[in-house]
């Protein structure tokens, strides 16, 4: 079955082909045959919803068009389409949803809403071929610790902590904002925070839930003399230590023998190195998606559209701006 996705959750539109048997999504004759996306650059102002809209619509056709061009296929090899049908902001997803809609009733294919959290969690699980793990989940928008776990015939995946505010990449973009940084986001901040040292910072865990918006509001009123290195040091390093004390106590309370790291800031090497230590500390298996994967990216909606294709799991469903991960049924 080939399978062709749409991302449009927020500052990324992408489009992705890939090919496998929706009875064993997770062999290893699954391929990614296109993978290819357009994302709406950091700006000093952050993400304004309708700026978003208009680049995806601005960039919809080519993305579309290289898609099938890369993957060597024609609109009629196609046999279903996913697109990301939340969490995420409004514009962004509508575009996704037409785009994914109006591609379904042209082909008389069918049409699979895919949940955005669900799909980074399940191709880090294809990818590092991992079972049942704790997956943490760091994003712009999201900061979730997930434990897979059965639900009577069927597995669901069990929110243990999460951010009671902002997530943790929303974060470092805002200090990467404040601090006027190139890029202003939490890559800026990465760039940075090697030349820094330790100042001290709020640290803010509750059970295994972590805060950061005190951590940023301490962060606004240092003051202007502090050298940016060492706020950027100061600020990853205290977020992703909250972090990693949510972590071990999860794995601890769970027992789960895995730990995947997933999501866009699980691109970043020093919260990588953290997670992987405290996964060796419990002799636990870690495991992060590739660069690419890591990211918003329109291949994850397409592989876990296969893995849903079989029981046509999200036919037809409309986009929802605030869905979470433990509303959906992991039946495969
Ligand atoms: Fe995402």
């Amino acid at each position: 079955m080939r399978i062709l996705g749409f991302e449009a959750t927020a500052h990324t539109f992408g489009a992705s082909l890939v090919e496998g048997n929706p009875d064993h999504p997770f062999s290893s004759h699954t391929r990614v045959l296109s993978n290819v996306n357009a994302k709406y650059p950091a700006k000093p102002e952050g993400f304004i919803p309708r700026q978003l809209a208009d680049h995806h619509v601005k960039h919809y056709a080519r993305i579309l068009k290289e898609s099938f061009a890369s993957a060597g296929m024609r609109p009629s090899d196609v046999d279903m389409v996913a697109y990301s049908y939340g969490p995420g902001l409004g514009h962004s997803l509508h575009i996704g949803f037409m785009a994914a809609r109006s591609f379904s009733v042209v082909q008389h294919v069918p049409f699979l809403g895919v949940n955005h959290a669900l799909a980074h969690v399940e191709v880090g699980r294809l990818f590092c071929k991992q079972d049942s793990p704790l997956a943490v989940y760091v994003s712009g928008g999201n900061t979730q610790l997930l434990s897979l776990e059965p639900r009577g015939s069927e597995r669901r995946y069990a929110i243990l902590g999460e951010t009671l505010d902002i997530g943790l990449g929303n974060f470092l973009d805002l200090v990467g904002r404040h601090l006027r940084l190139s890029p202003p986001d939490a890559v800026g901040v990465l760039k940075a925070a090697p030349k820094g040292q330790l100042i001290p910072l709020p640290y803010a865990v509750k059970g295994m839930n972590v805060s950061f918006t005190g951590l940023l509001t301490t962060v606004k009123r240092l003051p202007s003399t502090t050298p940016p290195a060492d706020i950027c040091f100061s600020s990853q390093e205290v977020a992703f230590s909250m972090l990693c004390e949510a972590v071990e106590k999860s794995l601890v309370l769970s027992r789960k023998k895995e730990v995947l790291l997933v999501g866009g800031n699980a691109r970043n090497k020093r919260l990588q190195e953290m997670v992987r230590l405290v996964g060796k500390e419990h002799r636990v298996k870690f495991g992060v998606p590739s660069f690419e994967f890591c990211g918003d990216n329109a291949g994850m909606i397409a592989l876990t559209g296969l893995m849903q294709a079989r029981h046509e799991y999200g036919k037809n469903r409309v986009p929802d701006q605030k869905v979470r991960v433990d509303q959906e049924r992991v039946l495969w």
